[in-house]
């Protein structure tokens, strides 16, 4: 019941939260696309894991322990957690925005709602600091700046529930092969085209099926390098992508680049390695796979 009103609640926010998001992606877009390496760094390809999620645990932390702090009487402590907190925050926001910069349709909407609550909280935040580095140390529970520290906290828990939601309801930065096992057994393959001479055409992308999973392929002379067609970051269709040079495979959606011999992404904004499969010609003809250990 409550979860349901609270999704009603979140979903009418798209009022405003879907033209801010437009505006404010199309800006993040194109300014981290200016400097791929840095928005690599800070989504976490060198990590293989979200550095947004990371990140958002310490600020939490260390901002609850001002109220904390507070609740005990040690305004100096409170005031340097406050400080430190919020550094922590603008990490996590940093990192943050370089995820949103590639967010799409209600993802992208709810993560403008998270990030409008969490730079709500920070000037919230901001405004208790201010009070308390203007006023020396406040008596516990004295004047506005511990009880603006309390109302932070409600905006960013409430910031971390959208967040929350815009990962594992909507599964944004989720790896799309989470589920998928690594299957040993060989599987006959069926290319989607080949050429008069019934060989997959070279030096180009081929779509594939394996079973119940799609591949992208290609052939450089009698080797066949394969991956998972279904780009690890959102879905995209590798096979309507690009082959760029050195066998790298570039997503359609957003970018992302995969070697294709074994799947490591080498440019984000996926920071997960794709599922690489080995290729064999089969007895009597054609070909067959399997997903690489
Ligand atoms: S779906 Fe986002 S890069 Fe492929």
């Amino acid at each position: 019941m409550l979860a349901r009103w609270l999704v009603r609640l979140m979903d009418a926010q798209g009022v405003w939260s879907r033209p801010l998001g437009d505006l404010a992606f199309r800006f993040l877009h194109w300014f981290f696309g200016l400097m791929p390496a840095v928005r690599d760094l800070l989504v976490g390809r060198w990590l293989g894991h979200p550095m947004h999620a990371v990140l958002t645990d310490a600020p939490i932390g260390i901002l609850f322990l001002v109220i904390v702090f507070d609740l005990f009487a040690m305004p100096e402590a409170a005031f340097w957690a406050l400080a430190i907190g919020i550094l922590a925050m603008l990490a996590a926001a940093v990192a943050g925005f370089a995820d949103y910069a590639d967010t799409d349709g209600k993802a992208r909407e709810r993560a403008t709602l998270h990030s409008t609550l969490m730079l709500l909280a920070l000037v919230v935040y901001l405004v208790s600091l201010g009070l308390r580095s203007g006023k020396g140390p406040v008596d516990a529970m004295g004047g506005p700046a511990p009880w603006l520290s309390i109302a932070g906290f409600l905006i960013l828990s409430a910031g971390a529930y959208v967040g929350g939601d815009v990962v594992y309801v909507l599964g944004n930065m989720v790896n799309r092969h989470a589920f998928r096992g690594a299957g040993t057994k060989w599987i006959s393959l069926e290319p989607a085209e080949v050429d008069v001479a019934g060989a997959i055409p070279e030096g180009r992308l081929v779509k594939a099926k394996l079973g119940i999973n799609h591949l992208v392929l290609i052939r450089n002379g009698e080797r066949i390098l394969a991956l998972h067609d279904t780009c690890a970051h959102a879905g995209g269709p590798l096979n309507e992508g690009r082959l760029l040079e050195g066998d790298v495979v570039e997503c359609p959606w957003h970018a992302s680049r995969y070697r294709m011999s074994d799947g490591l992404v080498v440019r984000g904004p996926s920071v997960y390695d794709q599922p690489a499969y080995e290729v064999r010609p089969r007895e009597g003809g054609g070909w067959e796979a399997r997903r690489r250990s």
